[in-house]
């Protein structure tokens, strides 16, 4: 992912003048700007960090947070919890390498719920509007495989 963003800095000539169209163009290309590429653009630049960040934080357009268009619901109700959702937290949290109320590059945002309604079948998550019940670690990590 961040290769992507690479290639478009250097797809830039290194003048100053030129910073927002290179951030411009990986918001248009990646859905936000990624904090790991600003000390990159700094030194191509040779503009400071804190600089780069007053231009994202002053353009509305910009974001250093990902968007989300996907959720991931871990269900924290009661007969969750008893049955092992905050080993499913755990797992969603190192699978997609973010926390709770994060969204990772993929656009795949973490969050808790209180039930999901289908608590015979605990314990459940939600990805985007499917439920997948009697959910355990195993299963999560191979669910989230290709959310990374
Ligand atoms: S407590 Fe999890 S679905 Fe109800």
């Amino acid at each position: 992912m961040l290769e992507m963003a690479y290639d478009i800095i250097a797809g830039f000539p290194a003048e100053e003048n030129r910073l927002v169209d290179v951030l411009s163009s990986l918001q248009q290309a990646m859905g936000y700007v990624p904090p790991a590429v600003i000390p990159i653009i700094a030194d191509r630049m040779e503009l400071e960090t804190p600089a780069i960040y007053k231009v994202i934080e002053l353009t509305p357009s910009l974001s250093l947070k990902p968007a989300f268009s996907h959720k991931l619901f871990i269900c924290n109700g009661e007969n969750c919890t008893r049955k092992g959702s905050f080993a499913l937290i755990k797992q969603a949290r190192e699978s997609l390498a973010i926390n709770l109320f994060e969204t990772n590059p993929r656009g795949l945002r973490l969050e808790p719920f209180r039930c999901l309604g289908n608590c015979n079948a605990a314990p459940n998550i939600m990805l985007d509007d499917e439920i997948h019940p009697h959910m355990t670690a195993e299963k999560l990590r191979s669910l989230l495989t290709d959310w990374k």
